[in-house]
């Protein structure tokens, strides 16, 4: 492995040490003009001046008809009931049971508890007027082993979720894999084992069989990247290694599972539409120097060329194969027709954007922008419009939803109740504006769902983060509309800002 991708490992494996209640930093980027200027440089959470955008104002910024405004949950993060109906155990359950993993030892055991709320949020759905709900379906729930006969109570479960959308009018938008592997398959290999990835595709399988009148659209892989990078680099998500001879090749495999379940739709004959959610992150150099710019290709090629260019181009970046090296775990484990099947078609792009990345000439990364409660995250809206643009420049004109795009804050309810998130608004608003430039300028974006519905589970941060558009006070489980939702709802009436 290069040494410049050694170094940005390094850099990663300390950024994620320091995650827990990062400080946020106030830099003198932030009053720099545009949109990003909006991002208060006393942090994104802390209630910037009342403010209504021209648009706003004016109501002079309509989406196209039939918009998908939508928010977005996963499975593990929100459903708890986590022994309950024949599911098995998952990575996660295993890694944030293992003490030291999870900020306070928290787990997803009982999370938002929407195995049994799921009716009530529901309602609360409709009541912020969602046209479009993003939501995972757990693989341990429905193959407690992941593999053999589908599990007809974990089923039943998204059937009547399913059915509860419907009736609200709401579009049902469902992923497959939202990182919650079957622990069976873990303790065979996971995603190292190639043979997790027809294991994927008999699951999706048996998915489309089941439910595949109730969805219109699926999409595959949550975030492949964060598995590799998180789960396989720095090892702060499950499964929790660090070995980044494993951890491309576990690129392959997901993406492999990717193409294979693609493929499984097809041969169903279940009409719905595919395609991949993909974490992606506009890279800029962080200075002038021709050593920057090599450097900020390089990072391209691993942040979003590896997992574009195989799915869209049907080849995997020659600059990223080259770097890893020709007797890489990945490069070896290609086989003929491997990206033939990763890059069979598909209907739509998932896009999820958090975060621009500057990259040195020696492969570090620096931050430019206002970072939030999440350290890792520069708020930076324009980097949503330029990798959107960017995408539909060099893939073509594919369908793009946006799946997650939101901000962590440690909400609480004041004196009167009620949560008043006004940076959350404020950073909407901006991504809300840079998306209808897109659209404007070209970009076939259907929808967009905000991250998240409702406070869950943040991974490794446990129950700090909060990115719920609704608040959840998990000792009572009791749910309050946040200020950014009740704003959201207008949004989604006016069809626009
Ligand atoms: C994404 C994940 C999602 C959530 C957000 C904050 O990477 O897909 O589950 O954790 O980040």
């Amino acid at each position: 492995m290069s040494l410049l991708t050694r170094r940005r490992l390094l850099r990663r494996a300390a950024l994620s040490a320091t995650a827990a209640g990062a400080a946020r930093t106030g830099l003198a980027g932030a009053t720099a003009a545009g949109l990003a200027a909006s991002a208060s440089a006393l942090g994104a959470c802390d209630s910037p001046p009342e403010r209504e955008s021209d648009a706003e104002r004016n109501g002079t910024l309509r989406f196209p008809p039939g918009f998908g405004w939508g928010a977005a949950t996963s499975a593990y993060q929100i459903e708890g009931a986590a022994k309950e109906d024949g599911r098995g155990e998952s990575v996660w359950d295993t890694f944030s049971r293992t003490p030291g993993r999870t900020a306070n030892g928290d787990t997803g055991d009982v999370a938002a508890d929407h195995y049994h709320r799921y009716a009530q949020d529901l309602d609360l759905m409709r009541e912020l007027g969602l046209r479009s709900y993003r939501f995972s379906i757990s693989w341990p729930r429905i193959q407690a082993d992941g593999s053999g006969r589908p599990n007809q109570r974990g089923l039943d479960f998204y059937r009547r979720l399913l059915d509860g959308l419907h009736e609200r009018e709401i579009a049902p938008m469902a992923t497959l894999f939202h990182w919650d592997l079957p622990q069976a398959l873990q303790d065979d290999g996971g995603w190292e084992n190639r043979d997790t990835a027809e294991r994927f595709a008999d699951y999706a399988d048996a998915v489309f069989r089941a439910l595949g009148e109730q969805v219109p659209v699926w999409l595959t892989i949550n975030e492949p990247k964060t598995v590799v990078q998180n789960g396989y680099l720095t090892g702060h998500h499950a499964p929790g290694h660090q070995d980044e001879a494993a951890a491309y090749l576990v690129a392959h495999h997901l993406q492999l599972a990717h193409g294979l379940a693609v493929q499984a739709l097809r041969a169903s004959g279940v009409p719905g539409r595919i395609g991949p959610a993909l974490n992606l992150h506009p890279c800029y150099p962080a200075d002038d120097s021709t050593e920057a710019a090599a450097a900020t290709t390089l990072y391209d090629g691993y942040e979003n060329r590896l997992y574009l260019d195989s799915i869209f181009k049907g080849a995997y970046p020659r600059d990223v194969l080259a770097d890893l090296g020709p007797d890489s775990r990945m490069a070896r484990a290609v086989r003929d027709g491997d990206l033939k099947i990763i890059s069979s078609p598909v209907d739509l792009l998932a896009v999820q954007y958090y975060t621009p990345l500057y990259v040195t000439g020696s492969g570090d990364t620096v931050r430019r922008w206002p970072t939030s409660q999440a350290d890792w995250q520069q708020i930076y809206p324009q980097g949503m419009y330029d990798i959107l643009t960017r995408v539909t420049r060099d893939y073509g004109r594919v369908p793009i939803t946006i799946t997650e795009n939101g901000l962590p804050c440690p909400d609480a309810p004041g004196p009167d109740g009620t949560v008043d998130d006004a940076g959350r608004v404020t950073f909407l608003r901006d991504h809300f504006t840079v998306a209808h430039k897109a659209i404007t300028d070209g970009v076939p974006l259907e929808s967009y769902h905000v991250w998240s519905l409702l406070d869950n589970f943040e991974w490794n941060e446990g129950y700090e983060q909060r990115w719920g558009l609704i608040y959840v006070d998990y000792p009572t489980q009791r749910r309050i509309f946040k200020r950014s939702a009740h704003w959201y709802r207008d949004v989604i009436r006016r069809n626009g800002l």
